[in-house]
């Protein structure tokens, strides 16, 4: 097999920079090592920064999400007994997010390229990607319990923080920077409405806990728990019990328990690898940086990078010039680390950290008084929610 441009991975990474080099006439082939079931089920976060929907638009992926999604103007935030809304269009000049889950997204984007093209395989397994350093790069992979080959001009790693693209880089010639905290998330899905119009992130003395929703009849909702933490250890009522005294204020508001439908354990880390390209291939979304789910900024990260990179691409392809697709990681790597700051600083300002003392608890208190308190500090958050403008790298 030979194309223009490889892509391992068919996650949202992959299937939006498939989307959006098939719209530039780019050709390219998408390798997914799950089958089509399993990649439209898994369950990840549901926020679009304001930015990320407008892409979909633009590429004919959003209908469904501007019906079904819920366009959200603020978010809640409790500490202390006390709840606080920021109103986001008032903070950063009308910015929005929308709730569509990534599982949704995800769909759509199958969808369109199994009618559309171009050809995305499931159970096709990388194994290698090699040759990087010269101008016929290659993945080998097997299909069908037969060993392949895909042959490209570019390779592009989509294939998440554990894949098999990053490992063709050799070593030395990136650098890791990298954090695990010392928590995990548990995450719900319950059938019960919602108990919010908008999502609630909790500090509580007992720990973090987000109310999050996936429709006017499922909830989703996270509660901090130990790493290692086994999901066997906490059966539905001990689950209600603990948000509920998390998200406790003195306004009469109640959590509305209901049946849960699933439940896992989350890890928490920071990661990025920089840079994000090594001789012909790139590296785009959780192949490349990894950031803590709070704030959910993951798949917006993969959106923004797959947006530059193919807006390089299209230079490449109608000039010759490689001028942009050079300067892809430089470009990426800016909002990243701003990514990675806030990611890191809605996780630290919220959690509980086992090691924590009684100092370092009236530091978050105050820091969360002062989002609540100071319209500077309230848009500072605001804008990265909502996320920067596209156009800025
Ligand atoms: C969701 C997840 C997040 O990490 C977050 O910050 C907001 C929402 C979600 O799954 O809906």
């Amino acid at each position: 097999m030979d194309t223009t441009v490889a892509i391992v991975g068919g996650g949202p990474a992959g299937l939006l920079l498939a989307r959006l080099l098939h719209r530039r006439g780019i050709g390219c082939v998408v390798l997914e090592s799950r089958d089509r079931d399993y990649v439209e089920r898994r369950q990840r976060a549901g926020i679009l920064e304001q930015g990320t929907a407008d892409v979909l638009r633009a590429c004919g992926a959003g209908d469904r999400m501007d019906r079904e999604g819920e366009v959200h103007d603020g978010i809640e935030l409790r500490f202390d007994g006390r709840s606080h809304r920021l109103d986001f269009p008032a903070l950063t000049g009308g910015r929005r997010v929308t709730l569509y889950a990534q599982t949704e997204m995800v769909k759509d984007l199958v969808a369109l390229q199994l009618q559309e093209g171009p050809p995305l395989l499931f159970e096709a397994t990388a194994r290698a990607v090699e040759g990087i350093e010269t101008d016929r790069p290659r993945v080998r992979f097997t299909h069908g319990g037969r060993e392949r080959t895909l042959t490209a001009e570019y390779v592009v790693g989509c294939d998440g923080s554990y894949g098999v693209a990053r490992d063709a880089v050799p070593p030395g010639a990136q650098r890791r920077y990298e954090r695990a905290y010392p928590y995990s998330w548990l995450g719900i899905l319950a059938d019960v409405p919602p108990s919010c119009e908008e999502l609630i992130y909790a500090h509580s003395p007992r720990g973090f806990a987000l109310h999050s929703m996936r429709s006017r009849t499922v909830s989703r909702l996270y509660l901090q728990v130990p790493n290692g933490t086994d999901p066997a250890d906490w059966p539905d009522e001990r689950i209600w019990i603990e948000l509920a005294a998390r998200f406790a204020v003195d306004t009469g508001w109640r959590l509305e328990p209901g049946p849960i439908t699933a439940k896992a354990v989350l890890p928490m880390r920071s990661l990025v690898i920089e840079p994000l390209r090594c001789g012909r291939l790139f590296l785009a979304g959780d192949a490349a940086h990894i950031v803590p789910p709070t704030g959910a900024k993951g798949l917006n990260l993969a959106v923004s990078d797959v947006v530059v990179l193919a807006r390089a691409f299209g230079h490449w392809a109608a000039t010759g010039s490689t001028d942009l697709l050079d300067g892809y990681s430089e470009t990426c790597l800016r909002r990243v680390w701003r990514a990675e700051h806030f990611s890191y600083f809605m996780t630290s300002t919220l959690h509980a950290d086992p090691d924590q003392n009684p100092f370092q608890t009236r530091l978050q208190l105050e820091q969360l008084d002062r989002i609540t308190s100071s319209g500077h500090a309230a848009a500072e958050l605001a804008e990265n929610y909502t996320g920067l403008p596209l156009s800025s790298g």
